[in-house]
């Protein structure tokens, strides 16, 4: 099969979140189970962009409204993706350093999605699956069913997959001129709450919607900023499919970003030695789990209520734990936990920013992770945590609620809470500072965390059996 991912976001080229880690490593599974699949995003100014050889793989040129432009299709050269990873370079529009956050935004997006279904018509042989990720790409699967240019692309099947519903792009009906000629009559499919809404136009035209746990497509019926209805209506073409995680980047025997390696037989020691490192970047206490928040500091994160939850955890436990928070975001929410800083040295400090290597680092040193989210379509981060030997903490939603079992149940390996409050964090944070003063079964969590298989195998098998009930 041929399968072409169309995403804001692919690592390492551009990543802003999970998105990135995903598109950057599904086809690589996918690839390597006999499909081609391959990748086609934006050309923004990043660092990978500059440090690596690409070649002209296209020439083109078409509207975006009143404005006629040239695109340059162009493909990286002797790709170690294990896919092949294509970019559409758009002059003004998309070689910008950021990949969010412009004014023109909409018009980025459309401007791209337009360039890459232009080329797509260029294709001698059409591929089998156009496969669309988040709200960035959503017009693709309309424009290719009702844009009449488009219209020798009208039968290549589509999905969507949804990363993450609280965003949909929604814009003025005045931006309906940059979409290429479409049948009027069609209308409806572009609308939602009198805007249009890519994410709403591409759960009704894709022919499947997946989203990236099964507990998430249920939460899209009660909880998705909005469009609660729309996936009542389209549950018949909605599935939830767990993400899976790069094993081979993410592999604390082999990971280049951290100091020492270790496996499932020198996890105390190798993590101990590592511990020593952060502890001592950071000026914390070897001796005290360590717990770290790392991610965005927004609130779907949960984010602002980490300030006051971990005053509160230091405090009442007289500092028995220590903590560690790696992300940006918010300022407010920055300032809160820089605050902190100063009332508790070392036992707390705060990594403003993010950076891969931190990260990895973090997951190779924590004791425990924290992830309080208030939504959570998949969360990948407590996957790694798993992988590193790390317990996840995590509050019972979405992606968290599939891959974390209390270890109060039987066969139990991480903490799970119900509210992203205060109080239910602190409690979380007693039962880990137990659970780690008890040598015996914490050994046995973390034997158990390293035994969960989260590999993209298994994975890349559901999603072909995706594409092959449209087909
Ligand atoms: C988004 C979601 C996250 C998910 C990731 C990859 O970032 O917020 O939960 O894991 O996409 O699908």
């Amino acid at each position: 099969m041929t399968i072409v991912h169309i995403s804001a976001e692919c690592y390492p080229m551009a990543k802003a979140g999970g998105l990135g880690d995903v598109v950057g490593a599904l086809p690589k599974y996918q690839y390597k189970s006999g499909d081609q699949a391959m990748v086609v995003m934006p050309m923004y100014k990043t660092p990978f962009l500059e440090k690596h050889e690409w070649e002209v793989h296209f020439k083109g040129n078409t509207n975006l409204g009143a404005w006629f432009f040239d695109y340059t299709i162009i493909k990286l050269k002797n790709s170690a993706l294990g896919f092949e990873l294509y970019l559409v370079d758009i002059n003004g529009l998309l070689d910008r350093p950021k990949i969010y956050g412009y004014t023109d935004d909409n018009d980025r997006f459309i401007g791209f999605q337009i360039a890459v279904i232009n080329w797509l018509c260029s294709w001698a042989q059409q591929p089998d699956i156009v496969h669309c990720h988040d709200h960035q790409a959503g017009l693709v699967p309309f424009m290719m069913k009702h844009c009449y240019d488009y219209q020798k692309l009208q039968n290549i099947k589509t999905v969507l997959t949804i990363h993450n519903a609280q965003y949909h792009g929604s814009m003025g009906w005045d931006k309906s001129i940059l979409i290429p000629r479409w049948d009027l009559w069609k209308r409806g499919l572009l609308e939602w709450s009198g805007s249009i809404n890519p994410l709403a136009t591409a759960i009704k035209c894709a022919d499947k919607v997946t989203t990236v746990s099964p507990t998430y497509m249920q939460e899209l019926k009660v909880h998705s900023n909005g469009l609660e209805t729309l996936f009542e209506n389209e549950q018949s073409k909605c599935v939830g499919i767990l993400n899976g995680i790069d094993v081979e980047l993410w592999n604390p025997a082999t990971d280049a970003m951290v100091p020492y390696h270790y496996n499932v037989k020198d996890v105390l020691d190798g993590k101990r030695k590592n511990k020593e490192v952060i502890c001592e970047r950071y000026h914390l206490n070897m001796d005290k789990p360590l717990i770290v928040f790392i991610g965005r500091l927004v609130g779907e994160k949960a984010a602002d209520v980490l300030p006051g939850a971990i005053q509160h955890a230091l405090d009442k436990t007289n500092c028995g734990a220590n903590f560690l928070v790696i992300g940006a975001g918010d300022t407010s929410v920055e300032s809160a936990l820089n605050y902190l800083v100063q009332l508790y040295p070392g036992d707390y400090n705060t990594y403003i920013g993010y950076d891969e290597k931190t990260g990895h680092e973090a997951y190779a040193a924590a004791d425990f992770l924290l992830m309080p989210s208030r939504v959570e379509p998949c969360g990948l981060n407590q996957m790694y945590a798993l992988r590193y030997g790390t317990i996840p903490m995590v509050r019972d939603t979405g992606g968290l609620h599939d891959t974390v079992v209390d270890m109060g149940d039987e066969n139990g390996f991480g903490i799970r809470f119900l509210h992203a409050t205060e109080s239910d964090i602190v409690y979380s944070i007693e039962r880990a500072i137990e659970v780690y003063n008890d040598k015996n079964r914490m050994l046995k969590m973390i034997h158990q965390c390293m035994s969960i298989d989260h590999s993209w195998e298994s994975v890349v098998a559901d999603y072909k059996k995706v594409y092959q009930s449209i087909v």
